[in-house]
């Protein structure tokens, strides 16, 4: 909550897509940041580049055809935009963490759970190694099944044992999903991404799932940037969230504030346009997410916003400070003039 230091900042990033119809300007100058040991939340209706901006931040972005046009990532004081791949997998790879949306397709499906967590628990954090050393290492260290075994424990999966000699099809998705967890928390990042986690489950399976996450977010006092089109789960989770329209974010504050008290015409549609906070996709505002090859001019959300004023189809809004650790990205609220 702003308290301490800020573990990942980002700053004017821009991404473009190469597509047969054209450049796709997908985010435009998305800026975000979290603090250590706080939860953060990014809300924003399907298509919005909620995935893109994770997949930017952990370098799994496809490129071509995504481009990084501009910006700045900064992770534990690493841009991370200008290391080489090799040098950001080693920053990366020991302090931050993913959990996907879809379990489905996240494990290999030919090997079984305990060997796919063994080789993760041995290679965790290690550099590209050599055939041989894979092998000696492979044979020399076979506490890896026991220690499969403890993390499935911590993510409270019953009959661990038997688990881990399964193949990921003879799974559920929600144990998978349980699977994928504790394959995250292997080696204690600090900062854990998770992209709807729980998209893919069941009602009630996402229930467990979301416990299970608040619980170890807790005990392993972890940073979280938590990615979902539920504003009902972020109020769960998050302590502060970011509204992401069209590749632009449109406010942050923190959760009670943004919710109970909404200033961009955008984050008050969506909340009013879900009959209950547990409800699941968005509905209820016209309109939908623009096309990122032609983007409206001014403030990308002008042609669906209710209070649109004639400078909104002209200048982009800046993200603006109104008090109370907020931030806003709108023309109601530009101090302009100052700088
Ligand atoms: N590999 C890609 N090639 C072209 N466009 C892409 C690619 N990946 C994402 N996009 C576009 O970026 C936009 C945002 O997508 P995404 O980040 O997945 O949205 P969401 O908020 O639902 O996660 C979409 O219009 C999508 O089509
Ligand atoms: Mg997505």
């Amino acid at each position: 909550m702003g308290l301490g230091n800020t573990i990942l900042s980002i700053e004017g990033l821009k991404v473009h897509f190469d597509t047969m119809d054209g450049t796709s300007r997908v985010l435009d100058d998305v800026e975000l940041s979290v603090g250590e040991g706080e939860v953060v939340g990014l809300v924003g209706e399907t298509g919005c580049g909620k995935s893109v901006t994770a997949k930017t931040i952990l370098r799994s972005l496809p490129v071509p055809p995504g481009r990084i046009i501009d910006g700045e990532i900064l992770f534990l004081g690493n841009n991370l935009l200008e290391l080489s791949r090799e040098e950001g997998h080693q920053v990366m790879s020991k302090k931050m963490s993913y959990i996907p949306q879809d379990p489905m397709t996240s494990l290999n499906p030919v090997f079984t759970v305990g060997e796919e967590m063994g080789d993760l628990i041995r290679w965790h954090g290690r550099r590209r190694v050599g055939p041989l050393e894979f092998m000696g290492l492979r044979r020399r260290h076979d506490n890896s099944l026991a220690k499969a075994v403890e993390l499935l424990d911590r993510v409270k999966i019953p009959a661990s044992r038997e688990i881990i000699k399964r193949y990921p099809v003879e799974l559920s998705g929600g144990m998978r999903q349980r699977v994928l967890i504790a394959m995250a928390l292997i080696g204690h990042p600090s900062l854990l991404i998770a992209d709807e986690p729980t998209t893919a489950l069941d009602v009630t399976i996402q229930k467990g799932i979301l416990e299970l996450i608040e619980e170890k977010v807790k005990e392993e006092e972890l940073s979280v940037l938590y990615i979902t089109h539920n504003l009902g789960v972020a109020r769960r989770l998050c302590d502060r969230i970011y509204v992401m329209y069209a590749g632009t974010i449109a406010e942050t504050a923190k959760t009670e504030d943004l919710l109970d008290n909404p200033r961009h015409p955008y984050t008050s549609g969506l909340i009013s346009s879900i009959p209950k906070l547990t409800g699941d996709e968005f509905k209820g505002i016209d309109g939908r997410i623009p096309d990122y090859i032609d983007p409206p001019s001014g403030c990308r959300f002008h042609p669906r916003c209710p209070e649109v004023m004639e400078i909104c189809k002209q200048e982009k809004p800046e993200l603006v400070k109104v008090g109370g650790g907020r931030l806003v990205a709108c023309h109601l609220f530009s101090t302009r003039g100052e700088s």
